[in-house]
């Protein structure tokens, strides 16, 4: 059984394919055999050693998959037979031909869905549902600030937004600008050439947005978008990655100007700081089943579709690191196994 490893720190180059044994079902888990794996930013960031949640080095990443049961171990059974085609949030050892997981973290797929659709969804749906939905309380008229719309979490969320009757505005690179309107996204802005604040107190003619999403790490100015009552979602730290290489040292200083937001000030601006990690969250593994399973009903019904911006073959899992690093990707990268 083959899986990319990250030996050691560095650029995309660094990740090692390995043969190694079979994964072993233990009692209450199934090995799942691997046809496309999810790539997300937090992988990137591990393999720079940028992602503290990431497990210690040598080590397996990859939070999610689809594919289909292989073995089950003692005591499953119910809907999760052998060649069941399923998907399942692995927490680390996704990258892989073949993965064991606790059932809980396990759903059986729609028929229509593609296993590349499948490994799409629950790491950028269920954080877009936690924000939007379970801290956001997105409503139709809202005005959402959507950072780095056109990645996997960003494109998540505009569907989520687009099913409560919200109004996006998103920033990216220009060049995924058409991939935005396409999305349904009212506004694109490129954070990289514009000053997005000025942009966003433009577009609402001064009067800011309801909710801000951002992993950017542009806190500060999100903040200042934000509408009286209005809610900063702050999930993630990507400017802290600065290039292909690691390094840390660039890292400090972008740290030491994070904001901190008083109480005094919160409560006198009538604005919320939010902050979500999904990976904390695997002792609610219920909270997160039942939010996955809704995500499937509403795949079934034809309100989400997971946007698959580009494959790689699971062997060439450095150059989907590249690509993200590159910022070429529109919706999510997934590796996949023949
Ligand atoms: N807290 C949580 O639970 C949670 C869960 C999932 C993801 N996240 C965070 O959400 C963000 C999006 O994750 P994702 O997996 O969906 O990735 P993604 O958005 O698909 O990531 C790639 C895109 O991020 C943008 N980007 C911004 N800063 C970048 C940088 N320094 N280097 C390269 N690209 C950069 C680029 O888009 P542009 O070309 O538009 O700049 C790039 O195409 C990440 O920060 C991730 O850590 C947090």
């Amino acid at each position: 059984m083959r899986s990319v490893w990250i030996p050691r720190t560095g650029p995309p180059d660094v990740l090692e394919l390995r043969d190694g044994p079979e994964p072993v079902a233990g009692p209450g888990q199934v090995v799942v055999r691997v046809r496309a794996s999810g790539v997300n930013f937090a992988d990137v960031s591990a393999r720079l050693g940028l992602y503290p949640d990431a497990p210690p080095r040598p080590c397996v990443v990859g939070y999610e998959v689809a594919g289909t049961i292989d073995r089950l171990g003692a005591g499953v059974d119910g809907d999760l037979a052998v060649g069941r085609r399923v998907i399942a949030l692995t927490r680390f050892g996704g990258y892989a031909e073949a993965v064991a997981v606790p059932v809980a973290q396990v759903f059986p797929m729609p028929d229509s869905m593609s296993f590349e659709e499948g490994a799409s969804i629950p790491v950028n749906y269920l954080t877009a549902v936690l924000m939007l939905r379970h801290f956001g309380n997105v409503r139709a008229g809202d005005r959402v600030l959507v950072h780095a719309a056109a990645g996997g979490v960003g494109m998540a969320a505009i569907q989520l937004c687009r099913i409560a009757g919200a109004e996006v505005i998103g920033t990216a690179s220009a060049a995924k600008h058409a991939a935005l309107r396409e999305a349904g996204v009212a506004h694109a802005i490129d954070y990289r050439t514009q000053d997005f604040e000025q942009e966003v107190k433009r577009l609402t003619g001064g009067r800011g947005v309801d909710l801000v999403l951002d992993a950017t790490g542009a806190f500060r100015k999100s903040y200042r978008t934000l509408a009286p009552l209005g809610r900063l979602v702050c999930f993630g730290f990507s400017t802290a990655v600065t290039g292909l290489a690691p390094n840390r040292l660039a890292v400090i200083p972008k740290l030491v100007a994070l904001p901190w937001f008083h109480p005094i000030r919160l409560m006198n601006d009538n604005k919320a700081v939010i902050g979500v990690n999904l990976g904390h969250l695997w002792d609610r593994i219920d909270l997160l089943r039942r939010e996955m399973l809704g995500l499937l009903d509403d795949y079934q019904a034809g309100r989400i579709r997971p946007i698959v911006g580009k494959t790689f073959p699971l062997t060439e899992a450095a150059a989907a690191h590249r690509y993200i690093q590159e910022r070429q990707n529109v919706g999510k990268v997934v590796l996949t196994v023949a």
